[in-house]
Order: C-alpha cells, then structure tokens, then sequence
C-alpha cells in the first residue's frame, strides 16, 4: 500500500516522490511505535488488574488512580481510616494507572506479610540507601540473617541497662533547659528530637555533643539532621525520584556530600578505635568505661566462621543506629507527652506510679523502670493512636493468599499501622484514649499482629527495647518534674498530621509547661 502511494505520487515528481516516501516511513514508523507503546500498556494494565482481582477498593481516578490520596498529610490519613471501615481487612488501590497497591489493615492479613519474609518495597530504602549503606534495614536474604545475627547481641538488656545514665543525662539537660524557661508553651518534638538524638550519639559512638543546647550546632550534628531532611524531601517529591536525576539538582550533589560527610566522620571515629583496641592501655581504658557503646560491640561481632564486619558494614550500621533510632523514639516521646497533657486523670496516676517507683531519687535504676506499668500503659495507647512509623511496605517474592486472594509475585503491599491502629473491626472505640487496653487482661486475647508499632515478625525492630527504655525514662523525668496541660486551641487536629518516615505534626506538638513544686 504504501509502495503504490509512492509510486503514484513518484511519477509526477521524482524527488518529491522521495521525500514523500520517507516522510511517510518515519509517519508510519512513528504509529507503529505508539501502537507498540499502547498494546503494551494494555498488556501490562491487564496483568496489574488481574494481579489484584477481586480485592475490593474504593473508586479511583481512571489515570491518576489514588495518587491524590497518597498525600502526606490528614486527608490522607482519613482516606485510610475510612477505607479500613468499608473493606475491613485488606483494600487495594492504583498508583497511577499502572501500579496497583495492596494495604493491609487488620492482623488477619498484616499477619501473612509481617510474618513471612517478603523484601521491603524497593522505593523508600532506595532514598534512604546512600546514606546508611546496604545494612540490616536495607538487606534481604542471607545477607540480612547474618547481619541481625551479628547485630543481635548488641540490644541485650546486659548491653542495654547502662544506657539508663546516658538517657537520664541527656533528660536532664532538656529538664534545665525547661526550667530556665519557667512555665510556658513549648513544641516538643524540636527539643525532644534533640534530646534522642544527643543519646543516640553517646550509645552509638560515645560521641559527645552540646547538641541540645548550642547555638551554632556541630557539623556532624547539622549534617546528619539535613540529610534525614533532604531524604523526607525527596520521597514527597516523585519527580526527583529517580537517581541520575536527582544526582544533578543542586539539593542531590549536597545530599551525597552530606553523606559522604557522615561516613568520612564514622569512619574516622572506627580507624581511631580500631587503633586504641591494638594499645594494651586504651584497652584497659576500655574495659573499664561505664558502657560499651554500639561501635565496640560491633568490632567485636564476629559470626560462626569467624569473620567480622567490615567497616563499610560498620559504617552503615552505626549511621543505621542514628537514623533509626532517633526521630522514631522522638515521635513516641512526644505523643505521649502530648497525650499525657489532654488527659490529667492519666498524667496523675503516672505521676503517683512515678513518685512510689522513684521517691526522691536522683538517680534511675533499670530495674525500677520495670515498675512503670500504667505509665507503659499510656506509652502504648499513644503508639496506638499516633503510630510512630504508619506505613511499611513489602514486595512480594511469591504468591501469597490474602483473605482469600491469590496475589502474585512482585506485588507492592502495604501494611498500613496507623489504619490497623485505629481499625474499628479491630479496636472498640478506636479514637479513644483508653491506656487500660493494655491491661494483662485485657490484652491476652489480642493477636499479636493487632498492634505493632515496632512492627512484627522476623523484620521487627531491632532497637525496640532500646527505645521503650529511653521513653520510659524520659517520660517519667520530664512528668516528675513538670505538670503538663494544653490550651484547647492546642489540641492537635486530625488534618495536621503528616505520615513521612514517623509520624510528626506539621504546626509541632505544642504543651504548657509548669514546674511542680
Ligand atoms: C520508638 C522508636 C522506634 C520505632 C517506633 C521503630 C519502629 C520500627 C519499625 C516499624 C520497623 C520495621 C520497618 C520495616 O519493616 O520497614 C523497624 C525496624 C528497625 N528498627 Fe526500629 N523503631 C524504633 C526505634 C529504633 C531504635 C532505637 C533503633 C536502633 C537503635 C532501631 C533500629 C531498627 C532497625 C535496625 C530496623 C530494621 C530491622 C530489620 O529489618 O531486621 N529502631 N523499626
């Protein structure tokens, strides 16, 4: 056909009839590749609906899909609230017309992907990857079993007791700080994320700062902080997602000089501490420290043949420890105040708790942290209500059922912790405060999978022992010493929270302060 067409048009013009051909060949050329295009979009559109057959969902947009429920904000976190309520126990959705989500949101099916080990959902780690290395939250496979083999006994409760002074110190510097402000408003994720991250600093690497009440901040302390920013940032923008392009906006070379920062300094600590090992009196020096920090259990690890790690391996973990460790432990402490604050008749029966456990002591003891039962009590309600890390994500590596769906390989399933959390199929009156949930009694019958802030199964979190202690501590310090209330206008709203990484909210966590007297 199109040979005639240029024949005919040829007998006219011989040149013209040239061009005409090619012209019309790059034409035809250009319909066969979008044709080529469409046939395989609806190919692969097909195999995306049928990945998720039969799950049910709400309506979507024809192309954007869910994408504008995806926000990280309130609205967002309604949608799932509300899709909980009409699909109970398993929802799906579209990232675009292409890419089809699962979310979980009742231990029914968050019990089938947390227990099984599925790989995390390569987009967030991605971001987070460059800044603390292929580690234990990264891995998969072998790889992660001889990590979290080598890193286990570094959160042993022997290894674990002596942070209480470091916890306690790091406290008391918030506390001053605090009380040279006398009574008074305060939002306290700011300074309590300091605060963790002033602990952190010391159990990781003995590393000490005058992070909390500095003005001109340590650059090891600015760095570390805007990187964690810039990896926020960038999972809240998809445009700049992708690496190649990221690397030449302005904001991704100072990313991965920011990193690179970090690691330089992790690894210069690691070399000098290395080398003190090797002197006979550092060793004694050593030994004789009030507290192994992180990096010393991790030069020692060694695994069943023998070999270390590296200190690559080394250099992501501790920087892991950091990440990890800091802003999630921030965002429980701070709910929990907050909590504390809305509701008096709790806040007082921690405080009596409190002062039977503690009397005047100045210094805290393990052992007696164990006797804050009501106040773990509220701890939990808070991590109910304002789940700490709302969101984690798998990939499927096999096909799994769920509630009753076959779902194929390589589908992104999400279990969605703030919206089990508050699954009214799950939890009697889910948006009340309510710490008695948590009574030995009470809880004996809920599954384990009902609530999971530190998540469950064999990815859980590593340093949840850790954490709880640090927040026991630090709740109890700061309650001893100042009664909190809000002003109504305080209170929170639904619509200012933001699910990033942890939960935060956008205008901070606001409470008053008066020292008790
Ligand atoms: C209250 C504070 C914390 C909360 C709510 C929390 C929550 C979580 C959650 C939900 C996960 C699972 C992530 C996923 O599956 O994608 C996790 C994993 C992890 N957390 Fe935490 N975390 C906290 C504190 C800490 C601390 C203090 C550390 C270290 C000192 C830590 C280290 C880790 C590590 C290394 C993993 C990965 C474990 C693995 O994959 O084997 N976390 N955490």
């Amino acid at each position: 056909m199109l040979q005639s067409v240029a024949e005919f048009v040829s007998q006219y013009s011989p040149q013209a009839g040239q061009q005409s051909l090619s012209s019309l060949a790059l034409v035809a050329a250009a319909i066969f590749c979008i044709v080529n295009v469409l046939v395989s979009l609806v190919r692969k559109r097909k195999l995306a609906v049928k990945s998720v057959d039969g799950i049910p969902g709400p309506k979507g947009h024809w192309l954007k899909g869910h994408l504008d429920y995806a926000r990280f904000d309130g609205g967002g976190l309604q949608f799932h609230e509300k899709c909980a309520l009409e699909f109970k126990t398993c929802y799906r959705l579209w990232f675009g017309p292409l890419k089809p989500l699962v979310v979980l949101c009742h231990p029914e099916t968050v019990k089938v992907i947390q227990s099984s080990n599925a790989p995390k959902e390569k987009l967030v780690y991605n971001l987070v990857r460059p800044f603390i290395g292929d580690g234990l939250v990264t891995s998969y496979g072998d790889k992660w079993f001889r990590m979290r083999r080598l890193l286990t006994p570094a959160f042993h409760f022997e290894i674990l007791k002596p942070y209480v002074r470091v916890f306690q110190e790091s406290t008391n510097v918030l506390l001053e700080k605090w009380s040279s402000q006398q009574s008074g408003e305060v939002e306290l994720f700011h300074h309590v994320s300091l605060m963790t991250l002033d602990s952190v600093l010391k159990c990781a690497l003995s590393y000490r700062t005058n992070c909390q009440t500095q003005k001109k901040q340590d650059p090891y302390i600015v760095t570390v902080y805007e990187a964690s920013n810039q990896i926020l940032n960038r999972l809240m923008n998809p445009l700049i997602h992708d690496d190649t392009i990221y690397k030449l906006t302005p904001d991704g070379r100072r990313f991965h000089k920011n990193c690179a920062f970090v690691h330089a300094k992790a690894v210069g600590i690691i070399k000098a501490r290395r080398k003190a090992l090797e002197d006979d009196e550092e060793m004694e020096k050593l030994r004789k420290k009030k507290h192994l920090d992180f990096l010393d259990i991790l030069l020692e690890a060694k695994d069943e043949n023998g070999s270390g790690l590296t200190d690559e391996e080394i250099v992501g973990e501790v920087v892991t420890f950091m990440f990890a460790g800091h802003d999630t432990t921030a965002s429980v402490i701070s709910w929990t105040l907050y909590n504390l604050a809305r509701f008096p008749e709790h806040q007082k029966k921690c405080l009596e708790e409190i002062e039977e456990a503690f009397g005047n002591d100045d210094e805290m003891e393990w052992k007696q942290l164990g006797k804050l039962k009501y106040l773990l009590m509220c701890i939990k309600e808070s991590c109910r209500l304002f789940a700490p890390v709302p969101i984690i994500s798998r990939t499927l590596d096999r096909t799994y059922e769920i509630d009753g769906h076959s779902v194929p390989e390589g589908t992104w399933v999400m279990t969605n912790i703030y919206a089990l959390h508050l699954n009214p199929h799950v939890w009697k009156d889910p948006k009340k405060f309510d710490p008695l949930r948590f009574t030995t009694e009470n809880a004996k019958d809920m599954s384990p999978y009902a609530f999971i802030p530190f998540s469950a199964g064999p990815r859980n979190c590593i340093g949840q022992n850790f954490a709880l202690m640090e927040v026991k501590l630090s709740v109890a310090l700061i309650i001893r010493k100042f009664k909190l209330s809000v002003n109504r206008d305080c209170c929170v709203p639904i619509d200012d929270l933001i699910p990033e990484l942890i939960l935060r909210a956008k205008n901070g966590i606001k409470v008053n302060i008066s020292p008790r007297t």
